[in-house]
């Protein structure tokens, strides 16, 4: 068994990193390379390039495959330190590839690029262990049972408290797992296995259950989205010989709310709200009173249209939040009918949609029963096959 290299800590130290993109993501079931996958704002690639960003790592060589090389490249610009090379048909190619092109450097980090949630700490406690030990690989101790199956029976029981799931970064001395790629011969699914295969023993360093790999359609689904809110507001005129109506419902009053559309002041405050979070104009911009087609047209049909286009935009609504200010009539009999129009209009679960009411003390027009004002905040999602305009 070799001995990897002990010697004491070197500040100095060049440190490089492979990071591997040049699989085609096939187990996502997306139709492209899941590295372009976005999350929130930014692709995987960028989440994981951004995480690299923050460590002492100087230099990165990217390993893509040339099918992607029109999509990544553009991302990659903004990042100095990394340049990119073609990968090969496994992951194994892909890696010698990569190491091939990273000369000059006596740490190297070796990260799949579908891990986009590696902290900074993991990466540098890897790097801190191969400066110690010759190699950090990050791992998690199993949290499932597991079997060995053969033919459909389980043939033996594994004792867990001795397995660990091993994830990456995984971390050597270049020049001793450069040696370890180019000497080997067949198809590994990690680099510890090769660099234990050339007579290392591989050291361990905590990685994170958070540091998945992104590999099936569930692992996108948990991948956290952006979220934002949004706020809207609104006050509309009581008048005589109007209808009341608030969230689509007809309220029963001796005085409804003057407006343009049918002034249901609640959708209004709703949809701005919506756009707010979506960061589109205001409804006042999208559906002006000057625009003679919308002259009492349902504010329920506008709320539909405004759902469309938060979708069009690559939103959700995760949950509405609202508040009626009005001195009478009283509402509360009406608020679950209201909140359950909502929600049909906006396609989610009564659950999401929240209403209170509240009086305004007999203070002020309000008060005085002369007017009713809602206000409104709305959480969306991005959703996952949102993509950016890069
Ligand atoms: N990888 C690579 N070159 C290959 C195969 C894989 O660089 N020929 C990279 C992937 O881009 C990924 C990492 O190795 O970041 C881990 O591999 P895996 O999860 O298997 O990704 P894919 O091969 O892309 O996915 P799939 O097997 O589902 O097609
Ligand atoms: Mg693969």
């Amino acid at each position: 068994m070799r001995s990897a290299t002990t010697d004491t800590l070197s500040r100095s130290e060049r440190i490089g990193a492979v990071v591997l993109c040049a699989g085609k993501g096939e187990r996502t079931g997306l139709e492209y390379n899941k590295v372009l996958y976005v999350l929130g704002q930014k692709t995987v690639l960028e989440t994981t390039l951004d995480v690299f960003a923050r460590t002492e790592v100087e230099r990165i060589v990217l390993v893509i495959s040339r099918d992607d090389e029109k999509a990544i490249s553009p991302l990659v610009k903004p990042y100095r330190n990394v340049k990119t090379v073609y990968g090969g048909a496994t992951r194994t190619e892909s890696v010698r590839l990569g190491l091939k092109a990273l000369s000059g450097c006596d740490i190297v980090v070796i990260h799949d690029g579908a891990r986009p949630f590696v902290t900074a700490d993991t990466i540098a406690a890897s790097i801190e262990s191969a400066q110690r030990f010759g190699s950090g690989i990050a791992a998690v101790p199993t949290v499932d049972t597991i079997k060995q199956v053969k033919d459909g029976a389980i043939v033996r029981s594994l004792d867990r408290s001795i397995l660990y799931n091993i994830q990456t970064p995984q971390t050597f001395r270049y020049a001793e797992i450069l040696e370890a790629y180019e000497t080997a011969s067949g198809v590994y699914t990690d680099d510890s296995e090769l660099y234990e295969k050339a007579g290392y023993v591989p050291h361990i360093v905590r990685g994170a259950y958070d540091n998945i790999k992104l590999t099936t359609p569930a692992d996108l689904i948990k991948a956290p989205t952006g979220v934002r809110i949004g706020v809207g507001y609104d006050l509309h005129r009581l008048v005589n010989d109007r209808p009341l109506i608030l969230g689509g419902i007809i309220i029963p009053h001796s005085k409804g709310l003057l407006g343009h559309s049918d002034a249901d002041v609640l959708v209004h405050a709703v949809m701005d709200a919506m756009l707010s979070a979506a960061n589109l104009p205001d409804i006042g911009v999208l559906f002006p009173d000057t625009d003679g087609s919308l002259e009492g047209i349902s504010s329920m049909e506008l709320l539909r249209r405004v759902t469309e286009l938060i979708k069009f935009h690559g939103y959700s609504v995760g949950n509405i939040s609202a508040v009626i200010t009005a001195q009478e009539p009283k509402l509360a009999p009406y608020i679950g009918g209201i909140c359950e129009s909502l929600a049909n209009a906006i396609g989610i679960a009564v659950y999401n949609v929240n209403v209170s009411a509240t009086t305004a003390e007999h203070l002020g027009k309000i008060g005085k029963g002369k007017a009713i004002a809602a206000s409104a905040s709305c959480l969306l999602t991005e959703n996952h096959d949102r993509q950016t305009d890069r």
